[in-house]
């Protein structure tokens, strides 16, 4: 994880990365408004483009059209010239061409919660389709051992959410972006 100062004359956008229910949606959108920047949250921009649930894109096209169609979308933000804070979904760091194209193009934010919090906020996980019903814990838990090295390779930074009001995980990430 380089220090955000590296890369300050590329920092266009601020990518928010994470498991599923660290607050990458929550943060993001009040975030946004406060530094004035335009927000995406991937997730809900693929589904107003497919005019699908996440859940029916899964079911109908399989995970491998997701994650393309996701890329796709990653890529388009990041080689845009207006600055964006991005709620991204929690696997948008499984492809290295996605992780670089972050890297490349802003400030890299990894809300980071443990599995507790994780399954706590995410409850039954409706609507998430890689979060098992017959046993979320063990799911969540093996997403969050696979992935680890993945969100660490991506970010610049980690900023814990656990336990924390909105408030004051926006004002840190705040302070990063502004230290950029
Ligand atoms: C996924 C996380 C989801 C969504 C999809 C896959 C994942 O987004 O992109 O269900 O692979 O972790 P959130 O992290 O916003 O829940």
């Amino acid at each position: 994880m380089p220090s955000g100062s590296q890369r300050s004359d590329m920092a266009r956008h601020l990518w928010l990365i994470g498991m599923m229910g660290s607050g990458k949606s929550s943060i993001g959108a009040p975030l946004a408004e406060r530094l004035d920047m335009g927000f995406v949250d991937t997730d809900a921009a693929l589904e107003i483009q497919t005019g699908m649930a996440i859940s029916a894109i899964f079911s109908e096209h399989g995970e491998p059209w997701f994650r393309e169609e996701e890329s796709r979308m990653l890529t388009r933000l990041a080689e845009g010239d207006e600055p964006h804070v991005v709620a991204t979904g929690g696997g948008v760091v499984l492809g290295a061409a996605n992780r670089a194209a972050m890297r490349n193009s802003g400030l890299v934010i990894w809300l980071f919660a443990d599995l507790a919090t994780l399954i706590g906020r995410v409850g039954l996980a409706e609507g998430r389709p890689l979060i098992g019903r017959a046993n979320p814990v063990a799911s969540m838990d093996q997403l969050l051992v696979e992935r680890y090295d993945m969100y660490a390779d991506a970010a610049d930074a980690q900023v814990s959410t656990i336990d924390r009001e909105i408030a004051d995980v926006m004002a840190e990430v705040e302070q990063l972006w502004q230290s950029k």
